[in-house]
């Protein structure tokens, strides 16, 4: 693409963003869209927040997404929250409208897009075990509270986070919380897990959160982890009969929701799927 002066920017802060393969689904999503605009990186230390989202906004940016560690902090410089931001309590994607910056938290909805893309299933009899209690899980179970599944257990290491949790999303369906060592029952009898935790990821990579022995045939096992592209538990689990759904999907997912609210079309999701994977490809990707 030719940048001239009509072209836009978009961006991307967080500290660090080194590793982020947002840059490389978003440009080749900008291209693919004919859309004169370039998404760029910033590192942003936490003490400069407030300049940065200040100067994005002097400078005109339509829209903005934020990583670790501002997805908390960004809130307090923003005008509005919607709906989703609030429930969630961070915020991933900005948007200026009429002068205002809006904060949106496009995870949940970009992880149920992706289950129901990949598995679509019967979401309204799913009773779901979240493993962990943290960010992400906040994300992914107001998405599939709201989906109105049958019940949510939250199993954490910290069990009284997944009680805070639990309570919280108690508002839309049945909750309940376990410590995470305990929660052998609960995984047996749900049917869709979703591993919300770190445990598993690069370069830990023969780590699993539960034991393999947990899971069993016809259930869905479900991580946010995409490095590696399937997790030693996703490999477990759909050795035993699982249908399993890793967390490359929820990434591109977030995003095209992002480019869906800034731009008002639908964003190419095989191309950004390509862009992705070629990035985590590269032998020199920096993880
Ligand atoms: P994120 O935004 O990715 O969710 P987070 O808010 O730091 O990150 O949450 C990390 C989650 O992974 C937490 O639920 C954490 O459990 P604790 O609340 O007990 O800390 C969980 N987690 C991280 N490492 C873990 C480990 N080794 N075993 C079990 N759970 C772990």
């Amino acid at each position: 693409m030719e940048i001239t002066s009509q072209t836009g920017l978009m961006a991307l802060i967080g500290d660090p963003v080194g590793h982020s393969k947002s840059p490389d689904m978003m440009n080749r999503a900008f291209q693919e869209m004919g859309l004169s605009y370039v998404y760029v990186a910033f590192q942003v230390k936490p003490h400069e927040l407030r300049q940065a989202v200040e100067g994005l906004r002097a400078l005109g940016v339509k829209g903005f997404n934020v990583t670790i560690p501002h997805k908390v902090e960004v809130m307090e410089t923003l005008d509005e929250l919607d709906a989703s931001a609030r429930e969630i309590g961070a915020v991933n994607m900005v948007m200026q409208t009429e002068g205002k910056w809006v904060g949106f938290n496009t995870d949940g909805m970009g992880y149920l897009r992706s289950l129901k893309e990949e598995l679509n299933p019967d979401l309204k009899r799913a009773r779901v075990i979240l493993l962990g209690a943290g960010g992400a899980a906040r994300a992914v179970g107001y998405a599939l509270a709201q989906a109105g599944v049958e019940s949510l257990t939250i199993a954490n290491r910290t069990v009284e986070k997944a009680e805070a949790l639990a309570e919280h999303l108690g508002r839309f369906t049945k909750t309940d919380a376990v410590p995470l060592g305990q929660a052998e029952r609960a995984v047996k009898e749900a049917t869709l897990v979703v591993n919300t935790t770190s445990v598993g990821m690069h370069p830990h990579v023969d780590e699993t959160p539960i034991p393999i022995e947990w899971m069993h045939e016809g259930q869905i096992a479900s991580d946010l982890i995409y490095v590696p592209r399937r997790t030693a538990w996703l490999q477990g689990a759909e050795a035993r009969g699982a249908h399993i759904h890793a967390g490359m999907g929820m990434l591109i997912h977030q995003a095209a929701i992002a480019i869906e609210h800034w731009f008002q079309r639908k964003a190419p999701v095989p191309i950004m799927k390509e862009a992705l994977i070629q990035s985590l490809s590269q032998p020199n990707a920096e993880l």
